[in-house]
């Protein structure tokens, strides 16, 4: 799974922001922002954002974070990475090539993990997100937040079947003609439709043992943002 993932995402790193912004009509800048303000308020020292991509995100941490805190930033593409090294808004950031399920850091490091919009790809099923949740939850200091931007369901069922028809018929088409990848963007279609609702999201997250979990929803509940501290 971890290898075919890793050949999706260098297959569309030169087009992913591109395709982001056209695909979700723009919205992905304010869900960002949205987030990295939840993200960013309890301050801190060491902040990692994993799964980080082409460093989207990491650029709204960056402009919110204070002189003090240092950013380090980790993915296992080097497409998507090489595009967040490039960066001059990340240039006083960590960038560096890393699994996700496997962190080169020692436990009680950090005081925020962040992750946005990659929860759903790197996890099969509920025991594989656990174990990603696991080693989020290890390097993070007790008393850290744990902060998750994703797709999620929409509680009503015309919205939610309506985001469903939009992703797997316009998602999967518009993205493949704009990337140029055929099976990237179907993959992708394919998982928003069947990642966890934000319910079930927060259960998962109390499971792995974080505590003061909680999440907001945006555009409809489109997508979530939880928030879930060590
Ligand atoms: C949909 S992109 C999201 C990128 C970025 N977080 C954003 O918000 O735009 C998913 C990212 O997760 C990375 N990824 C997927 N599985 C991973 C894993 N097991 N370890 C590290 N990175 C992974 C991919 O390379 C890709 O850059």
């Amino acid at each position: 799974m971890s290898n075919g993932l890793l050949t999706v995402f260098s297959e569309i790193a030169n087009q992913y922001e591109l395709v982001n912004h056209v695909l979700t009509f723009g919205l992905d800048i304010p869900w960002r922002k949205k987030a990295s303000q939840i993200a960013a308020a309890d301050g801190g020292t060491l902040w990692l954002e994993v799964c980080s991509g082409t460093g989207e995100m990491a650029v709204n941490l960056q402009r919110l974070a204070g002189p003090e805190a240092r950013i380090v930033l980790t993915d296992f593409s080097f497409p998507m990475i090489s595009r967040a090294r490039s960066k001059s808004e990340l240039r006083k950031a960590s960038v560096s090539l890393a699994d996700s399920s496997g962190l080169p850091f020692s436990e009680n490091t950090f005081d925020l993990v962040v992750i946005s919009f990659a929860t759903r790809n790197i996890t099969g099923n509920r025991v594989r997100l656990m174990k990603f949740l696991r080693e989020f939850y290890r390097v993070l200091k007790p008393g850290g937040r744990f902060i998750n931007l994703e797709t999620s369901q929409p509680k009503s069922t015309p919205i939610r079947l309506a985001s469903h028809l939009y992703t797997t018929k316009v998602v999967k088409t518009l993205g493949r003609l704009i990337s140029g990848s055929r099976t990237g963007y179907a993959y992708l279609s394919y998982s928003v439709t069947r990642f966890f609702d934000a319910d079930e999201l927060s259960k998962i997250l109390h499971e792995v043992g974080f505590s003061k979990v909680d999440y907001k929803t945006m555009t409809f509940g489109v997508v979530a943002v939880h928030k879930a501290v060590k």
